[in-house]
């Protein structure tokens, strides 16, 4: 039987040398489903927001639907480890606040973790949150909360800017986060910070030199028609079997084939 995953066991992985493999998840079957499969963390990220609420940005994302999602992933029992992302306004109004919600997060969610973005900005509230006990991934690079500020979901941390990422990455290490998302940085600056750091780097669009992946569910399995980022790589192409299943169920029930005798009852 798996072990149940947990904080320190990840931060040995990165001492092993073992990969660490993440997918989100916001639901109680997907989260049963992916942890069946194996993964070593669950991320109940704030990309429900878009992919599951069908928002345009994070931005609109609140602390009782993320306690929501986070619920129905912690009643499938994962072996993985449950991390609950911090939603936009969390943890920027202060400590004593960021300390509020994220410690909810754990108490009426059920979460083993949370992630907050943001790096050096960031790392007076992080050094809080850790020093009650509430573990913290931290999140930098492209991060999605700061859309209107980048301008866009764009690569961060080119030429001049890679200076200020890797500050962000020593900043949330000293800071107590136990592990880091590098997202939309370019691979050479995410293998130079996975190697500068003794804490796991969870690398998504940062190139294969990271200690671990991180992929949103509904990219991997094709359920997102919407878009499709250069670094998606899809395991699945679900939605034209769902819209198919639909459509033959449509056209079962227009014409009387469903349901027969076998689907009723005497
Ligand atoms: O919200 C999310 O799913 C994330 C990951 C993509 C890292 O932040």
């Amino acid at each position: 039987m798996r072990k149940k995953i947990t904080i320190p066991e990840m931060m040995q992985m990165k001492r092993d040398g073992r990969r660490i493999a993440v997918l989100t998840a916001y639901d109680y079957p997907t989260a049963r489903l992916v942890d069946s499969g194996g993964v070593d963390a669950i991320l109940v990220g704030d990309s429900a927001g878009v992919v599951f609420s069908g928002y345009e940005t994070t931005l609109p994302v609140t602390m009782d639907e993320m306690l929501y999602h986070t619920r129905a992933v912690v009643r499938a029992r994962p072996k993985a480890l449950v991390i609950a992302d911090m939603p936009f306004m969390a943890c920027q109004c202060g400590e004593v606040e960021a300390l509020k919600n994220c410690g909810r997060m754990l108490q009426e969610g059920g979460a083993e973790a949370v992630k907050i973005e943001g790096g050096v900005a960031m790392a007076p509230v992080i050094r809080a949150v850790t020093a009650m006990d509430i573990p913290v991934m931290a999140h930098i690079g492209l991060t999605p909360q700061s859309v209107h500020r980048m301008g866009g979901y764009k690569v961060q941390g080119r030429n001049d800017q890679a200076e200020r990422i890797m500050e962000d990455a020593r900043a949330v290490q000293d800071a107590g986060a136990f592990a880091v998302v590098l997202e939309g940085v370019p691979a050479s600056l995410a293998a130079r910070i996975t190697e500068s750091l003794d804490i796991p780097t969870i690398g998504i669009g940062a190139g294969p030199g990271c200690d671990g992946q991180v992929l949103v569910i509904h990219d991997i399995l094709g359920l997102c028609e919407k878009y499709s980022p250069k670094f998606v790589k899809r395991y699945a192409d679900l939605a034209p079997v769902i819209t198919d299943a639909a459509r033959q169920y449509v056209s079962e029930v227009k014409e009387g084939i469903f349901p027969t005798e076998e689907h009723s009852f005497a």
